[in-house]
């Protein structure tokens, strides 16, 4: 392959600012806006709120008008969709005082529990009332008060929620033990521009003083530093010398050091990364919450193992279910051995065939269409509304690099 790609909004940060943004009756402009399948889901579930939307996707433009939100119920069919739906039960619950929740679906990584975020609200002051079909939660007199929440396990969007469930709360939240993803920095920054009382974010505690109301504002979705590591992966994988433009390397914390002790020759400017021919030897992995090795990158590195010289040792430690997607590597002459649901031992170099395959989650799913790319063979690829959900207009950017893909059918 040869050329440049650019890197797109963050799916993880854009799909935030969406929940966030209901904590304002004012409006919210979001700009550099990545249209992907988890975006447009959210955006059905803030237009069946109630929420104005104005979409401009040549101009990868939103703006919601929060103003006009006529129910505090989440519909079931589009919760279903989306796991991380579940952020927006926070501002909702905040602003609002109540909160009907269907329970999420979305991802198979995993049994991808809530209890942490069903814990935040009952320190929050809300009651739960469960059904067989979800949960309804209700605020004590109608307002939440500050809470002290010492997450027992580094939860990302558990982070980023009850952050934002606390800026409308009465008194003050500590939250310990919290996240530190650049996403969660940019979220709070906004927040903070919108009248929020926020300290720490970034770090592992984050306090945050409530305030009666906050204004609306404009939010710009920093460069996706998922899609920035797997291009860079993409680009060594095939021996490839491409540029990825529009990107923050330093978000990608861990991952160039881990590249680069794999051999890996790369050329890092402020806002660019260019992948250069690398003689690839084994170096073990061990995924980690931000700043270590992102578990969203674990699966392209994985591949990566397969092609470099020796035994590495791949400990996913984040999620249960995100090692299985080897065993279709394995069909096309990958040598991994699971050691256990956390563990595999991958041995290289191997020559790989193309098969076909099935994306069982997004970041899976990537990762096979770069093993078909150095597949001797065709490899075809079912599933793939599980990559539209993270990679906008894959094929097209990856045919602009010389890549030989095409979508055979639309979902
Ligand atoms: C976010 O998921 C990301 N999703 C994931 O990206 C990412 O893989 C993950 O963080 C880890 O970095 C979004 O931001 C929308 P967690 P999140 O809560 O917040 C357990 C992608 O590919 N847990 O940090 O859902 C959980 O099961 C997606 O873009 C509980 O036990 O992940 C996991 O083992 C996939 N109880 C661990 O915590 C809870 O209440 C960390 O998960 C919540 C989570």
């Amino acid at each position: 392959m040869k050329g440049e790609i650019e890197v797109n909004g963050a799916k993880n940060s854009a799909l935030k600012i969406l929940s966030a943004l209901v904590l304002s009756k004012e409006k919210c402009r979001i700009t550099n806006f990545p249209f992907i399948e988890d975006t447009r889901r959210m955006l059905e579930i803030l237009e069946d709120l109630g929420v104005r939307i104005f979409i401009d996707e040549k101009n990868k433009t939103v703006e919601a008008d929060p103003s006009s939100i006529s129910k505090t119920e989440l519909n079931e069919t589009l919760v279903k969709k989306l796991r991380s739906s579940m952020v927006i039960s926070g501002p909702i619950l905040s602003r609002f005082g109540k909160l009907r929740m269907p329970y999420p679906g979305g991802c198979v990584i995993g049994k991808r529990p809530i209890d942490m975020f069903l814990d935040g609200y009952q320190k929050f002051g809300a009651e739960i009332a469960w059904d067989e079909q979800g949960f309804t939660l209700t605020a004590k007199e109608g307002k939440l008060t500050g809470a002290h929440i010492f997450f027992p396990k580094v939860t990302v969007t558990g982070t980023e929620t009850m952050m934002m469930t606390a800026v409308l709360a009465e008194g003050k939240t500590v939250l310990e033990n919290a996240a530190m993803e650049p996403e969660i920095v940019e979220l709070a920054n906004y927040l903070m521009r919108c009248g929020a009382k926020i300290k720490g974010a970034g770090t592992s505690t984050i306090e945050i003083e409530g305030v009666d109301e906050i204004s609306g504002g404009e939010f710009y979705v920093i460069p996706d530093r998922i899609e920035t590591g797997t291009f860079v992966m993409m680009g060594l994988v095939t021996g490839s010398e491409i540029k990825i433009t529009n990107c923050i390397p330093k978000h990608l914390g861990a991952v160039l050091p881990i590249l680069e002790k794999s051999g890996a020759k790369l050329e890092v400017g402020e806002d660019y990364i260019i992948t250069k021919e690398s003689k690839l030897v084994a170096n073990s992995v061990t995924t980690h919450e931000y700043p270590g090795f992102a578990t969203d990158l674990q699966s392209p590195y994985t591949l990566l193992m397969t092609q470099a010289e020796g035994l590495s040792i791949i400990h996913e430690t984040i999620f249960e279910g995100r090692l299985f997607f080897t065993d279709q590597l394995n069909t096309m002459g990958a040598n991994i051995i699971m050691c256990d649901p956390h563990r595999v031992v991958v041995s290289g170099p191997t020559k790989l065939y193309g098969k076909r395959l099935t994306s069982p989650d997004l970041r899976a799913g990537i990762t096979m269409i770069l093993a078909g790319m150095i597949a001797e063979g065709k490899t075809v690829i079912d599933n793939i509304y599980q990559i539209d959900r993270g990679y906008e207009h894959i094929e097209k950017r990856l045919q602009a690099l010389g890549a030989d893909i095409k979508r055979v059918k639309e979902k």
